[in-house]
């Protein structure tokens, strides 16, 4: 069944249209179960606080890397090869490309490091689709201004500008997999350009 996962820079919209989409594919009938990173599992809730709360100790780069690849795992083991075997559709908000985006552009790690560790994460499995909404680092970061800044979220202009720039450059790399979307346009001409293409690419 088909895998996709949804990315882009914070405040970039991903979620609504997976949210859309999600409905749109109950509505036909299918099978279809959304899902996140990090924080898809019981573990990873646990994780995903360490990772983006403010207080505390915060994880240097390397293990910041490290326990999001650690949610990962869990999340492909416990949740998405399982769902995928019973026949569900799988949509999940964020997946190994943030790894890339955050960690190896953002955080200045080795890629090709991060590139092992989250083959070794995912055991291979690479989504069949990655929907990559984006937008300029301003205007996301205007969407988020009235909900509270995570860890990640309070990162500097640059950060997220590097962020979003290494997205586009995988997008680039794998046409195939990837559809790059305006998040300037609106919720409706989002949700049906990704219909479109996803008929397009014999998907759905
Ligand atoms: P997200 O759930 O999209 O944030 P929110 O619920 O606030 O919309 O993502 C959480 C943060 O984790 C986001 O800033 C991106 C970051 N992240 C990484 O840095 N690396 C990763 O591998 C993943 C999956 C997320």
């Amino acid at each position: 069944m088909p895998f996709i996962s949804f990315e882009g820079i914070d405040g970039s919209g991903k979620s609504s249209l997976l949210e859309n989409f999600k409905i749109h594919l109950k509505g036909l009938g299918l099978p279809v179960e959304t899902t996140k990173e990090p924080g898809g599992t019981q573990l990873g809730k646990d994780l995903r606080n360490i990772l983006l709360r403010t207080n505390g100790e915060a994880p240097c780069p390397r293990a910041e890397l490290l326990i999001y690849e650690a949610d990962r795992a869990q999340h492909v083991e416990v949740i998405i090869k399982p769902l995928l075997q019973k026949g569900f559709w799988i949509l999940s908000d964020r997946y190994a490309d943030s790894s890339l985006a955050f960690q190896g552009a953002g955080r200045k790690l080795d890629k090709e490091k991060v590139v092992w560790l989250n083959s070794f994460a995912t055991s291979g499995l690479v989504p069949d689709l990655t929907v990559l909404l984006d937008c300029t680092v301003e205007v996301a970061e205007t969407r988020r201004a009235s909900r509270e800044d995570d860890r990640m979220e309070s990162e500097k202009l640059e950060f997220h500008q590097m962020v979003r720039d290494e997205y586009l450059t995988l997008a680039k790399h794998e046409p195939k997999r990837f559809l790059v979307l305006d998040a300037m346009k609106t919720p409706k001409q989002l949700f049906e350009e990704l219909l479109q293409e996803v008929k397009n690419r014999k998907i759905l």
